[in-house]
């Protein structure tokens, strides 16, 4: 089981975020222990101070390093040998969240997150009780909490035994590299005009893979041209991940759970196509190429 903290000034923020989706599944299954904390419970003064000017002069407020030094050593010990959880502060000059970076935060035992405010923390929480510094992209919100949010959903859903099947980690994007995962489609085979392409529906799972490989290629270097060096050196690995894929299916395995929400009814794969159900005179998939 994984332990998570988070600390923030405004903890009732994570309150319906726990108990939903996957996180609350992940709660309810006993795979994660997670609790969000008011750093203002760690204030000493009659006014829960958290916040002062910033030296030098210049707008807004900055965290101070008391209480928030304490209350992170209080959840995760003093930094150093004997820490019991890594810190992460959430901040937009952090390093950029990426797939790895979140594989590896699955792997921890236990994890604090400290949500800044204001101008953020005074630089010297950083050096005396940070492990690292994690930023959602490079953009400015106002707190740290949204960040943490997307942090553990991300990381969450990593963990053994959230996924009903995991399989479907395996041919998402970025996964092992930098390919982005190509179209999804389900029920209707015709909406609006608009046909499922012709091969999902034909069966032929050597031909499924082989074309779901080409449209992720495609997809990449139409959408993230900064991708394809990554990709190309990525090619051999997503061709055997593709073709494994396609292995498993022509031994039935017809059911995919990809993305179903914990608890929500599964559903058998669309058939096969059958002739009755193509549109004539239309071109299934065209808005699809790469
Ligand atoms: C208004 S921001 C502070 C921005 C800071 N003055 C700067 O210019 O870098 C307040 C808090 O929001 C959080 N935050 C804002 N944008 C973020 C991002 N892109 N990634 C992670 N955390 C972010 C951080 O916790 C930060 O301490």
């Amino acid at each position: 089981m994984i332990r998570i903290d988070v600390l923030s000034l405004f903890p009732g923020l994570f309150g319906p975020f726990f108990e939903t989706a996957f996180v609350g599944h992940a709660r309810r299954q006993g795979l994660l222990s997670i609790a969000a904390h008011d750093l203002r419970d760690w204030a000493t003064d009659r006014h829960r101070s958290v916040d002062d000017s910033p030296y030098g002069g210049g707008a807004g407020m900055v965290m101070t390093p008391e209480p928030l030094v304490t209350a992170i050593e209080a959840l995760a010990g003093p930094k150093g040998a004997d820490r019991r959880a890594r810190v992460v502060y959430l901040s937009p000059q952090g390093a950029p969240l990426s797939q790895s970076r979140l594989e590896r935060l699955a792997g921890e035992e236990a994890l604090v997150f400290v949500c800044g405010r204001f101008e953020g923390v005074d630089e010297r929480v950083i050096e005396l009780a940070v492990d690292e510094e994690i930023s959602i992209g490079d953009y400015v919100l106002s707190g740290g909490d949204l960040p943490a949010m997307v942090v553990i959903e991300g990381l969450v859903r990593l963990l053994p035994g959230v996924l009903g099947n995991p399989e479907s980690i395996e041919t998402e994007s970025f996964r092992g590299g930098a390919l982005l995962e190509g179209p999804h489609y389900t029920r209707p085979p015709i909406y609006r005009g608009l046909s499922v392409p012709e091969i999902l529906r034909s069966g032929d799972h050597g031909a499924i893979a082989a074309w779901r490989s080409q449209q992720a290629e495609g997809r990449t270097i139409a959408r993230r041209p900064d991708l394809v060096p990554a990709l190309q050196s990525g090619r051999e690995q997503g061709r055997n991940r593709d073709t494994k894929q396609g292995q498993k299916g022509q031994e039935g395995e017809q059911d995919q759970e990809h993305g179903r929400e914990p608890g929500r009814k599964k559903r058998r794969a669309p058939e096969p196509a059958k002739e009755s159900t193509r549109e004539p005179g239309r071109e299934p998939g065209r808005d699809d190429a790469p």
